[in-house]
């Protein structure tokens, strides 16, 4: 059985942490939800750790389903979530509606995420209307980066306090089943959390946040273009993906590689025979 929206409030409600974590591919969700992450967030930052995009902006549609699908088959247990991509859900209700329905009817997620608080208020409310559990996401919103003028830590004004809070509570009221803070200062992130039944997920939101979500390229020291602040390395799979390619390297050119352990065999007098007669 798959995690539900009311066990993930259940948790805050118990004082449980929530963790989180992003993911692109079978291979790896699996391997994520066999761990035991009750959340896993199909994250629009695959733009920039997986098709080397340089923000979330470029990321489509179908590019979202179609990564969708793929974490879908390789989980059993997680709430997967659908992050909507730049422009689909901003231009009218209708086309929110229509786009997420297909994260739910075509990629098989149970539920979807969308950035801003009161701009998006109705939207998320028609949404959760029709059935879709949403998570919100305020704070830095990466796909408005081009207005915030950079990836900057938000709220650190007392206007800017304000708004944030004023956005979380919106969320909540719209009937979102959890928010994501993303770059918000851990006072602010604290008092939020307090504020709010629904369970924040915080990234670089300091620790008392009800949940944390990580980017897993980031957590597995996958991806090297930069490391962001609020990130920590687990692992350092870049160094062990490079060390085992140049070990093959190495011994496919020395003629170590394969052995007869990856080889199959057959009846040789079926080749003597045929060496014989061609
Ligand atoms: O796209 C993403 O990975 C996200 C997380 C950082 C929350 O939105």
């Amino acid at each position: 059985m798959r995690v539900t929206t009311g066990e993930i409030r259940e948790m805050k409600q118990r004082g449980e942490k929530i963790p989180m974590l992003t993911a692109y591919d079978y291979s790896t969700a699996k391997l994520i939800d066999e761990a035991g992450v009750p959340l896993i967030l199909v994250g629009d930052s695959l733009g920039m750790v997986v098709l080397g995009y340089e923000s979330t902006i470029p990321v489509t549609m179908d590019e979202m389903i179609h990564h969708t699908k793929a974490v879908v088959r390789g989980t059993k247990h997680a709430l997967v979530i659908g992050d909507m991509p730049f422009m689909t859900y901003h231009i009218s209700i209708d086309d929110a509606l229509r786009n997420a329905a297909r994260f739910i009817q075509e990629g098989g997620a149970q539920a979807v995420k969308l950035e801003g608080g009161e701009s998006v208020a109705e939207k998320v409310r028609r949404l959760v209307e029709c059935g879709i559990p949403v998570q919100g996401h305020i704070g830095l919103t990466p796909q408005s980066v081009h207005q915030l003028g950079g990836y900057k830590v938000v709220g650190k004004t007392p206007e800017a306090a304000v708004r944030l809070l004023n956005d979380a509570k919106a969320l909540e009221e719209a009937g979102a089943f959890s928010i994501v803070l993303e770059l918000v200062p851990a006072p602010l992130s604290r008092l939020i959390t307090q504020r709010v039944a629904v369970p924040t997920i915080g990234i670089g939101a300091g620790p008392d946040c009800d949940g944390q979500v990580q980017v897993v390229s980031d957590l597995l020291g996958l991806f090297t273009d930069f490391v962001p602040k609020h990130a920590k390395q687990y692992a350092r799979l870049c160094d062990t993906i490079k060390a085992a390619v140049a070990d093959y390297i190495g011994e496919v050119k020395a003629g170590s590689f394969p052995t007869s352990k990856q080889s199959h065999t057959m009846d040789e007098s079926i080749i003597a025979e045929l060496a014989r007669s061609s």
